[in-house]
């Protein structure tokens, strides 16, 4: 029997609170209404979730098509034993001295998850299992892309009408270089010469029908065909207006929260935090589609 669940708005440009939500029990009609608040409202919290990764797996299936964490699809390499879809991001390490996830400690700049591959997910699931102490940093700031475009300048927007960024598939969010990739650095200083596939900076959303922004990452960002002088002055025209408070929503984390967003329309970030605590996160992805 479905559940009488609430949706409770954050008030911000995006996110919804969703409560009296048990996810042991969660069925198809559960899904298919949380799929609704999370096209609408781009950003879901679950608060208080104590569950374990087989839950966290059905309930990714249970919305969509789940892909395998990035480290599986990259390496085949599970981070949790006989669950490749999930990822662990955290600065914790191992028995062997190895760090058991990804991301480490400091910031993670804005960014979109995975966009620098053809077929970026459409969701990210985060699981929050062990976190530093309250106010000690690692909080996650979400901005809505449809509000970002919907304001921007009509002169900027003519401007990156039909244009193509090139994402690059070298660098972490969070610095240094994604695993083997290190020979791919650039030698030049040219921005040109970084590796990875474009996209279109606005794409229609496959399930709104809806015009976004879609940015990936400030750094090493080229528009495709432009001058690098030209590249440079229209991306930070465009990061200028997008970086504005009244676009974004905090999640300020409690153990056991679990969010769920759109990561086709919502960008985020990490603060830095505390290396000498502890968090770890579990997470999930669902499939995206190819951006037009
Ligand atoms: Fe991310």
């Amino acid at each position: 029997m479905a559940q009488q669940f609430d949706i409770i708005p954050t008030g911000t440009a995006l996110g919804a609170d969703i409560t009296d939500f048990d996810i042991k029990i969660m069925d198809q009609e559960d899904a298919t209404r949380i799929r609704v608040a999370w096209l609408k409202h781009l950003v879901l919290r679950f608060r208080g979730m104590e569950f374990y990764d087989d839950e966290h797996v059905r309930f990714t299936k249970l919305l969509g098509d789940p892909e395998l964490s990035p480290r599986a699809l990259c390496t085949g390499e599970e981070l949790v034993k006989n669950h490749p879809e999930i990822g662990v991001i955290s600065n914790v390490l191992g028995d062997d001295g190895e760090p058991i996830g990804t991301l480490g400690d400091g910031e993670c700049v804005w960014h979109t998850d995975m966009s620098y591959i053809e077929i970026p997910p459409a969701a990210s699931i985060l699981h929050a299992l062990e976190l530093p102490p309250p106010n000690t940093g690692g909080n996650t700031e979400f901005l809505n892309m449809y509000v970002a475009l919907e304001t921007m300048d009509p002169i900027l927007v003519k401007r990156i009408e039909g244009k193509l960024l090139r994402h690059e598939n070298v660098t972490l969010s969070s610095g240094g270089y994604r695993k083997g990739m290190e020979d791919k650095i650039p030698t030049s200083g040219d921005v040109r010469h970084w590796q990875g596939p474009s996209h279109p900076m606005i794409r229609m959303h496959p399930e709104t029908n809806r015009k976004c922004l879609f940015l990936g990452r400030r750094v090493h960002a080229y528009i495709e065909g432009m001058d690098v002088d030209e590249s440079e002055e229209i991306l930070d025209a465009v990061w200028a207006h997008v970086m504005q408070s009244k676009f974004c929503w905090e999640q300020v984390w409690q153990l056991g929260d679990m969010i769920l967003w759109d990561n086709r329309c919502a960008m985020h970030r990490r603060d830095a935090f505390d290396p000498l605590t502890r968090r770890i996160m579990h997470r999930t992805q669902l499939k995206g589609e190819l951006i037009y």
